[in-house]
C-alpha cells in the first residue's frame, strides 16, 4: 500500500507517522547490524528513511530526538555496525618520479583521445585515515570509514565530537551528500598522547596515524572527545546535484559549508607546474604540523573526471606523487624462510629494529632467493633499508666494509623447512616451492587463512592461531570442514582456552557466512593469479557458481570454445586463463571446490547497472572509433553492464563498428549478429538504450 502524500498529513498525522517510522527503522537496524539477520530489502529500508526524511523537512519541528536522521545504525554487538557506502571510496595510484606522473597524465589524455594538457588541483597528502561524511538535509547523519571501499564502519558518535567536522552544513547545500577527507592527529597531540600513554604503562603508538585511527574507533566516543583530532576534507562521493563543476570549485563550497581545505592546496593551470609545486611542498614538510607522504593531483575538471572513471580501484584523473623513500641501517641478524599459500618459499629478513622515517622496522622482504645472490647478503651484514610509503619495507644493500669476517654465503634450502618435501625451482622461474602440497601444514594453514580472510569468506574467529589449532587436531583439513565444525561444538567447548562461549560463537561467524557472492567464492579458492580484481572479472563474466566451474572445466582443454571464452575475458589473458586451467586440471580440486558447494551457497553476480539496456550483453568494438578512444568506449560499456571482449563468437550480442573495420565486421555478418554504427554506439553510450 502506498503511504498518502507528504503534502496531505496533517500535523498530528505527520508525529504519529514519525513516532511509528523511529520506532521500525530502530527494528530494522537491530536486525540488521547485531543479528545480522534483515526482514526487509535494503531497497525497503531506504525507502522508510526516505519517507522518515521527506516528514522532516516539511515539519522540522517534529523531528524527535530519536529520530533515524539523527542516528545511523546500531553498535554491533562487540564493535562497530557496518555501514555501506553510496559511492565507494577508492585508493589512488602512486608515482614516485617525474616520470611516472607524467606518463601517468599521458595515459589519461590517450584514453581521451586528446592532446590537451590538464589544469590540476594540488593537495598535500594527508597521512591520516579516510572518512565518508553523510549529510542528509544539511545534518551530519553518518561518520563511515574506508573499510573495504565498499562497506565501512560506522563511527558516526565518534565524529560527532571531532570539532573540525561540521554537525549541520551552511547552506546552501544539497538535500544528500557524502563527503570525504581525512582525520589525523597533529604531530604535537600525538607527542602528547604517547606521554600520557607510557604514563599510564599503556603501549605507545607507533606513530600519529595510527593514533589518529585508534582514537577514531573507540566503542566510547568519550575517549575520542579527549584526543584531538583534525579533518581535511578533498573529495566528494555520491550527491543529490551537482555541487561544482571544478574540483577547484568543489573545495570553495566545502569551505562555504563549513570544512577545513588544506591550506596549501592549490590549482595549477598545467602539469608542468606540478614539479615545482612537489619540489616547495617536500622542503615545507618538517615545518608542518601533521604527516604528509606526498601530494595529490586531480584533475580539475569534474566532467574530464566523469569521463575517465576508474580502472580498476583508482581513478584515471588522480594520482599520488609520494615523497622518496625513508632510509636506514641496521643489522641483519637471520634470513627466516616462509611457506605461502601456493607454496612459494619467500626470504624475509630478519632485522635488528631500526627506526625508518618514524616507523620501528624489525623485517623486511628479501622477494626470492636470487634477491639474496644479487645483493650478496649474509646473515649478520650490515644493510641499508628502505620504507617507501605504507609497503613493507625492502633490503637495499649490505655494507661490505662492515661485513663480519665468520659471515657465510647463504644457502637457500632446497627442502621445505614446514613439511621437509623437496623445494623445486621450475626453469625460468625464479620462485622455489614446496613439493608437498596438501600434505604441507604451512600450504594448507596459508589456504585456510586466506579462504576466510577479509576479502574472502570474512569470517571472524578464525584466526591463524585457531586455524592450526584445529588443524592439528584434525577437525580441518579442507576449506568445507569449516562447515562442518558445528558438529563439534560440543567437543570444541571442552577444549582449553575455549569454552561454550568461543564455541559457539565461532560456530555462528561460521553460519552467518555460509552464503557468500560470487566473487568472494573464486578468490576465496586462493588460485594463483587470481586476486580480487580478477575474481570479480570472472564473477561479472559467468555469473553463477556453476557456470563458472562448468565453463573452467571444459577450458582446461585448450582448444575448447569455452578456453577461448575465457582467454578474451578483458583483464583475463592467456597467463591467468592457464592457471585457471591448470587449477580445474588437478582433480583433488574440483573434489574440493565440489565438497564445498556442498556446504556454502554461492549468491550469483548481479549484472552490473540493471536496467540498462546493454546489461549482461556481450559486445565486441571492431575498427577505429573517431569521437570516443577504445579505453573509454570500453569503460562506458561495462558501467552500462554490458561484457566486452575481443572476439566475435556465438555469444556475441553486438558488433560496434567504426572505420576501417574487417573481419570481424565480416564474421558478425556470416553469424547473424547485430552490427551497430559508431553513432548507434554514442547514443546507447548516452541514454543507454538500444536502438
Ligand atoms: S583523494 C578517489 N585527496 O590517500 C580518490 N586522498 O592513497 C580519493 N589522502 O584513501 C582520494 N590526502 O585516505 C585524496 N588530498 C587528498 C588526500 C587523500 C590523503 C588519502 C586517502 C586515500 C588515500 C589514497
Amino acid at each position: 500500500m502506498k503511504p498518502p502524500s507528504v503534502a496531505t498529513l496533517t500535523r498530528d498525522e505527520a508525529a504519529a507517522e514519525l513516532a511509528r517510522l523511529a520506532r521500525e527503522i530502530a527494528h530494522h537496524d537491530r536486525l540488521y547490524h547485531q543479528q545480522d539477520a534483515p526482514e526487509i530489502s535494503d531497497a525497503d529500508y531506504d525507502a522508510l528513511r526516505a519517507r522518515n526524511a521527506d516528514i522532516e523537512t516539511r515539519f522540522p519541528e517534529l523531528r524527535r530526538a530519536d529520530s533515524p536522521s539523527l542516528r545511523v545504525g546500531a553498535p554491533a554487538s562487540g564493535g562497530f555496525a557496518k555501514r555501506a557506502h553510496r559511492a565507494p571510496m577508492l585508493s589512488l595510484a602512486n608515482a614516485f618520479s617525474d616520470d611516472e606522473f607524467t606518463r601517468f597524465f599521458a595515459t589519461a589524455r590517450r584514453f581521451l583521445g586528446t592532446e590537451q594538457p590538464f589544469a590540476l588541483v594540488a593537495e598535500p597528502k594527508i597521512d591520516g585515515l579516510s572518512i565518508s561524511l553523510t549529510y542528509e538535509h544539511g545534518r551530519l547523519v553518518a561518520a563511515t570509514t574506508r573499510g573495504d571501499g565498499a562497506v565501512g564502519e560506522d563511527v558516526t558518535a565518534n565524529a560527532r565530537v571531532i570539532a573540525t567536522v561540521p554537525q549541520a552544513l551552511t547552506p546552501p547545500f544539497p538535500e544528500f551528500i557524502e563527503i570525504r577527507g581525512e582525520i589525523f592527529m597533529a604531530k604535537q597531540d600525538f607527542l602528547t598522547l604517547n606521554a600520557a600513554e607510557a604514563q599510564a604503562g599503556r603501549r605507545e603508538f607507533a606513530n600519529p596515524r595510527n593514533a589518529a585511527a585508534g582514537s577514531l574507533r573507540q566503542l566510547d566516543a568519550r575517549i575520542t572527545a579527549g584526543r584531538r583530532l583534525g579533518l581535511f576534507a578533498y573529495a566528494l562521493g555520491e550527491a543529490s546535484e551537482t555541487v561544482a563543476d571544478t574540483h577547484w570549485h568543489y573545495l570553495e563550497r566545502l569551505r562555504q559549508w563549513g570544512f577545513s581545505v588544506n591550506p596549501y592546496s592549490e590549482a595549477l593551470a598545467g602539469e608542468s607546474l606540478a614539479a615545482v609545486f612537489q619540489a616547495r611542498i617536500s622542503e615545507h614538510r618538517g615545518s608542518l604540523d601533521y604527516d604528509i607522504d606526498g601530494v595529490v593531483y586531480k584533475i580539475d575538471d569534474l566532467g574530464l573526471q566523469r569521463r575517465l572513471g576508474f580502472a580498476g580501484r583508482e581513478p584515471r584523473w588522480a594520482i599520488a606523487w609520494k615523497f622518496p623513500a625513508e632510509q636506514a641501517m641496521t643489522v641483519l641478524r637471520r634470513i627466516e624462510i616462509q611457506v605461502g599459500r601456493t607454496g612459494a618459499l619467500t626470504p624475509v629478513a630478519n632485522l635488528a629494529p631500526v627506526n625508518v622515517g618514524g616507523v620501528l622496522v624489525t623485517r623486511a622482504t628479501l622477494h626470492n632467493e636470487e634477491e639474496i645472490t644479487r645483493l650478496d647478503l649474509r646473515e649478520g651484514d650490515t644493510v641499508r633499508v628502505e620504507r617507501a610509503g605504507d609497503v613493507i619495507p625492502r633490503v637495499l644493500g649490505m655494507v661490505a666494509e662492515l661485513r663480519p669476517a665468520a659471515a657465510a654465503p647463504f644457502r637457500f634450502p632446497d627442502h621445505c623447512p614446514v613439511c621437509g618435501s623437496a623445494a623445486l625451482r621450475d626453469p625460468g622461474e625464479v620462485v622455489r616451492r614446496c613439493t608437498g602440497g596438501l600434505i604441507c601444514p604451512a600450504q594448507r594453514q596459508e589456504r585456510l587463512a586466506h579462504f576466510v580472510s577479509r576479502g574472502a569468506f570474512d569470517i571472524e574467529g578464525l584466526g591463524d592461531k585457531t586455524l592450526a589449532e584445529l588443524q592439528a587436531i584434525g577437525l580441518m583439513n579442507r576449506p568445507a570442514d569449516i562447515f562442518r565444525l558445528h558438529r563439534h561444538e560440543a567437543e570444541l567447548a571442552t577444549r582449553e582456552g575455549w569454552g561454550e562461549i568461543s564455541a559457539s560463537n565461532l560456530i555462528r561467524g561460521i553460519a552467518a557466512r555460509r552464503s557468500v557472492p560470487l566473487a568472494r567464492f573464486i578468490y576465496a579458492l586462493g588460485i594463483r593469479r587470481i586476486g580480487q580484481n580478477t575474481a570479480k572479472l570472472l564473477a561479472r563474466h559467468y555469473q553463477t557458481v556453476t557456470g563458472w566451474r562448468d565453463a573452467m572445466r571444459e577450458a582446461t582443454d585448450p582448444a575448447s570454445e569455452a578456453r577461448a571464452e575465457l582467454d578474451n575475458i578483458l583483464g583475463i589473458g592467456p597467463a591467468i586463463a592457464s592457471e585457471l586451467a591448470d587449477f580445474f586440471g588437478e582433480p583433488h580440486n574440483t573434489t574440493l571446490l565440489d565438497d564445498l558447494l556442498g556446504e556454502v551457497s554461492v549468491v550469483p553476480e548481479a549484472p552490473r547497472a540493471a536496467g540498462s539496456a546493454l546489461t549482461g550483453k556481450t559486445l565486441v568494438f571492431t575498427g577505429t572509433l573517431t569521437r570516443m578512444t577504445r579505453p573509454e568506449a570500453r569503460a562506458r560499456a561495462e558501467a552500462l553492464g554490458a561484457r566486452v571482449t575481443e572476439s566475435v563468437t556465438r555469444k556475441t550480442d553486438y558488433v560496434i563498428v567504426g572505420e576501417d573495420a574487417g573481419s570481424k565486421a565480416r564474421r558478425a555478418a556470416e553469424l547473424g549478429i547485430t552490427v551497430l554504427s559508431e553513432d548507434d554506439w554514442l547514443d546507447i553510450a548516452t541514454d543507454g538504450a538500444v536502438p
